[in-house]
């Protein structure tokens, strides 16, 4: 099986004389998700694969046999944690190191953060030995908060989080560490968090 590849997403534009950002704001995400997807950086969500053969006047068939996807943006620091989602099941892999993963047929791309806006801030607030964590944004099916993930230097925890729920979650604080959520259309969010629980 094979995803969509970010050349034929580009290709399919550039036919339309559309720019990444009026494609983007057909589908609305922003001009940086559109250009990651191009570049081969990032993957479209499954629930966008729809509205963008829309908009770009092909079927879902031919958007999807495009070209294979490769992954062009492998770590070389092995010290850094990466973030691996995939855009059609969700599944959330971290790695400590370089690796190539792919996951329904799709190769995953190392996600960088974005930088947050004020659609997707994060709220914390330190009770006992716990943060709680929270994000105000919708919970709806196609357009969520799916995980948060509190890691520090002993642990890796991740909440998983669903539609119609709430976008919160605790984790035990330990020295501080850092947060991340992931929003299925706008890509993952970070943040520093003290052992006082201030972002
Ligand atoms: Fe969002």
């Amino acid at each position: 099986m094979s995803y969509v590849a970010g050349e034929t997403i580009k290709k399919l534009r550039k036919q339309k004389n559309m720019t990444q950002l009026e494609l983007a704001e057909a589908l609305g995400v922003s001009d940086k998700a559109v250009s990651k997807w191009e570049t081969g950086k990032g993957l479209p969500d499954i629930s966008l694969i729809e509205p963008i053969s829309k908009v770009l006047n092909i079927s879902i068939i031919e958007l999807l046999s495009g070209e294979n996807i490769t992954n062009k943006n492998r770590s070389s620091n092995i010290m850094k944690s990466k973030l691996y989602v995939c855009p059609i099941c969700g599944n959330t892999v971290n790695s400590m190191g370089d690796v190539l993963i792919s996951c329904c047929g799709v190769t995953l791309p190392a996600l960088d953060a974005e930088n947050i806006d004020d659609k997707h801030e994060v709220v914390a607030e330190k009770i006992d030995n716990e943060v709680y964590i929270k994000i105000d944004h919708p919970m709806k099916k196609n357009h969520y908060i799916s995980f948060i993930i509190y890691i520090n230097s002993s642990k890796f925890e991740m909440i998983k989080l669903y539609p119609e729920g709430n976008a919160e979650a605790r984790f035990f604080i330990g020295g501080g560490g850092l947060i991340y959520y992931y929003c299925n259309r706008h890509g993952l969010f970070r943040r520093k968090i003290d052992r006082k629980g201030q972002l």
